[in-house]
């Protein structure tokens, strides 16, 4: 039965069955449709889904389970989470709730720590947030290096998350201006897009840049986007995150995969977003976390803007691995629809990452999946904060 901590290898095709509600996320109908199976069935064989239908033609099969009326959408993707990290930040958390505005500074406290943690330690750490995201029905996690910031450390960083088993991997040398900088930031670009994006260069997908105040200016941020584009690595961009800036702006004139944040926007931004392919990836648990926002969700969607959700899991801004949290505020905080907010937290997911394998239930896509403990998907936000997740396949293997 699904739910009792059983492990479950595969031997041969499996058919899940006993499904209330099919949650496809179906690329063809519309942003507001989830493509819904009633007493639905998937097969999948082989680490792939090779069927998928109403239960009553499902094939014939090796093995089978039946999930007792409950709900199966795909795995969350997670596009954006800061998993390499040392250190305990709790107390600066402490002090916003007291009042403290947050402040990008403190991911120094951060930098110093991972500076003194061996790269083993910091494999084990990503290691155990990974286990936590898949107990949570996550089967996609991106991550970031950017609490190095030398040329050793963020290798260090992107080693240690290589070794993890990340699905997507960042280079955020760019995240903050290091002290022994403080006085020539521009000599830190320079070593961003020289010696350290060598380096880590063959080991990631994407670079990104965090441009806003106190971490780095539109200049900058040009320039280690160009930096990448220049040796074909992908591009993303925090921005506009504390304040209105040239964040997203200029990650749609770069080309860049996504700007992540979003939270404070004018008409412009939301234009330039809604005529472009860079996908608004926004941060719901992160604005709760620093009580800013919300992001103007409902504003992008109706302008036609292609927008994911993620967790930014991290332990300054906000240290939650829960996807379903994030679903819950975009619907409560942000206006979107519960359609909306699970199309944005697996394809938008997808999409974040130039991905086209995952984050929905079709045929030939990764068998990515979790099971709900709920008889639809309504839940998600009807039930905040409720663990739901009942069972997780990742790549066609049972892991929750
Ligand atoms: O996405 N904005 C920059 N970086 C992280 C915060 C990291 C931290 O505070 O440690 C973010 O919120």
């Amino acid at each position: 039965p699904v739910g009792d901590g059983t492990e479950w290898e595969p031997t041969g095709s499996l058919l899940l069955t006993g499904i209330s509600a099919l949650v496809t996320v179906d690329e063809q109908v519309g942003s507001d449709e989830l493509g819904t199976i009633s007493d639905g069935a998937v097969v999948i064989d082989e680490g792939q889904i090779v069927w998928v239908g109403p239960a009553a033609g499902a094939p014939d099969t090796d093995d089978a389970i039946d999930l007792g009326g409950r709900t199966v959408l795909p795995g969350w993707v997670d596009s954006h989470t800061h998993l390499v990290f040392a250190g305990d930040r709790s107390a600066e958390f402490a002090a916003r709730m007291a009042g403290q505005d947050y402040r990008a500074s403190g991911i120094l406290a951060t930098v110093e720590a991972n500076r003194e943690t061996s790269t083993d330690a910091l494999t084990d750490g990503v290691r155990r947030h990974l286990a936590e995201f898949a107990r949570g029905g996550t089967t996609t996690v991106e991550t970031k290096s950017g609490y190095g910031l030398t040329k050793v450390d963020e290798l260090r960083s992107v080693q240690a998350a290589e070794r993890a088993g990340i699905d997507a991997l960042t280079f955020l040398g760019a995240h903050v201006v290091p002290p022994e900088y403080a006085d020539n930031p521009d000599d830190y670009v320079d070593l961003v897009c020289g010696p350290m994006l060598e380096a880590v260069a063959p080991l990631v997908q994407f670079v990104d840049v965090f441009c806003e105040e106190g971490a780095f200016d539109d200049a900058q941020a040009r320039r280690v986007l160009s930096a990448a584009e220049r040796l074909g690595l992908d591009r993303k961009v925090h921005g506009n995150q504390l304040r209105p800036g040239p964040g997203v702006q200029l990650a749609v004139s770069m080309g860049a995969t996504s700007v992540d944040h979003c939270t404070y926007l004018t008409e412009a931004d939301i234009d330039a977003l809604s005529a472009s392919t860079t996908v608004a990836t926004l941060l719901p648990a992160t604005d709760l976390c620093t009580r800013r926002g919300p992001a103007p969700a409902r504003e992008l969607i109706d302008a036609g803007a292609t927008v994911a959700l993620a967790s930014n899991c991290n332990p300054g801004s906000g240290y939650t691995s829960s996807m379903a949290l994030v679903v819950a505020l975009a619907v409560i905080q942000c206006r979107m629809t519960v359609a909306e907010a699970i199309r944005a937290a697996t394809l938008g997911g997808a999409q974040a990452l130039n991905r086209s394998d995952i984050g929905r239930i079709a045929v030939g896509m990764r068998a990515d999946l979790q099971v709900l403990d709920a008889p639809g998907p309504d839940y998600l936000a009807y039930r905040p904060g409720v663990p739901l997740t009942a069972a997780v396949w990742r790549r066609g293997v049972r892991v929750v």
